[in-house]
């Protein structure tokens, strides 16, 4: 669904749109069928939650199902196969297989270093200076979280992997009240796969060629050919 600017999986934008609807109407049979029998599991909350005694419409219900879906997934493996390439490409896979606890502060790194989520909008709710420009209320600003997370002025030599970095005020995860509901989950599930991996194949290989997935919203790997061993 992300990928409808790339000529893979769906081959065309009208398939991708097309998939898109298929996913929304799935998410609307997800709320009622959740309304009816609420289950101990992630959905039945947002079907069935009141705030002042109102719940999310079925059209709120979808966008935050397919919010989920994308969010949930295309992060956490963009973050994975990004961190096998940055790794590899700095030489730190079979350093990082003998000593795995790095990735305590190392997790955060890859994540700043991958930068999966490349950008979000917003618009300015009043005028400001910002970085010598002046934004008006009403402009619409586009926020590049690998740009701040190259930011020279923040990070010592930005374009290093430094695995050990701390403090770590990267902004991949974004910033203020949005700030990404799942960015615990995802450095647990980013740690414990990274561990399996370093662990079972301390020396993995990329064999092949590396391609990336055509998208101004989503950075990341689409085939990453590797020899685990
Ligand atoms: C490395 C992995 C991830 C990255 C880099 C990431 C990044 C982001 C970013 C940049 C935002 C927008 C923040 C803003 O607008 O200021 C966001 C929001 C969000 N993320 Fe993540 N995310 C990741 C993983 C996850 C996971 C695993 C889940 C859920 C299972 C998740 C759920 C959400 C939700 C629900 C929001 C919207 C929060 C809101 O609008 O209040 N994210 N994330």
């Amino acid at each position: 669904m992300i990928g409808f600017e790339d000529a893979e999986p769906a081959g065309d934008p009208a398939a991708a749109v097309a998939m898109f609807a298929e996913a929304v109407e799935y998410g609307r049979q997800v709320a009622a069928d959740r309304r009816k029998r609420p289950a101990d599991d992630v959905m039945s909350a947002p079907a069935n939650a009141e705030v002042d005694g109102e719940r999310l419409t079925d059209d709120e219900f979808c966008m935050f199902w397919i919010l989920l879906v994308i969010a949930g997934n295309e992060t956490t493996r963009k973050s994975l196969s990004g961190a096998v390439v940055a790794l590899q490409e700095h030489g730190l896979w079979k350093g990082l297989a003998r000593e795995p606890g790095l990735l305590a502060t190392g997790t955060d790194e890859l994540v700043r270093h991958v930068s999966p989520v490349m950008q979000f909008r917003r618009t300015a709710t009043r005028d400001v200076e910002l970085g010598g420009r002046h934004v008006r209320a009403g402009d619409k600003i586009v926020m590049w979280y690998g740009a701040a997370n190259r930011d020279p002025e923040v990070f010592s030599d930005p374009h290093s992997l430094d695995l050990s970095r701390e403090p770590n005020p990267h902004l991949a995860f974004g910033t203020g009240p949005h700030f990404c509901l799942g960015s615990r989950l995802a450095k647990l599930e980013i740690s414990a796969m990274l561990t399996e991996l370093l662990t079972r194949y301390p020396r993995l290989s990329i064999d092949g060629e590396v391609s990336r997935i055509t998208s101004t919203f989503i950075s990341g790997i689409e085939h990453l050919p590797v020899t685990l061993r």
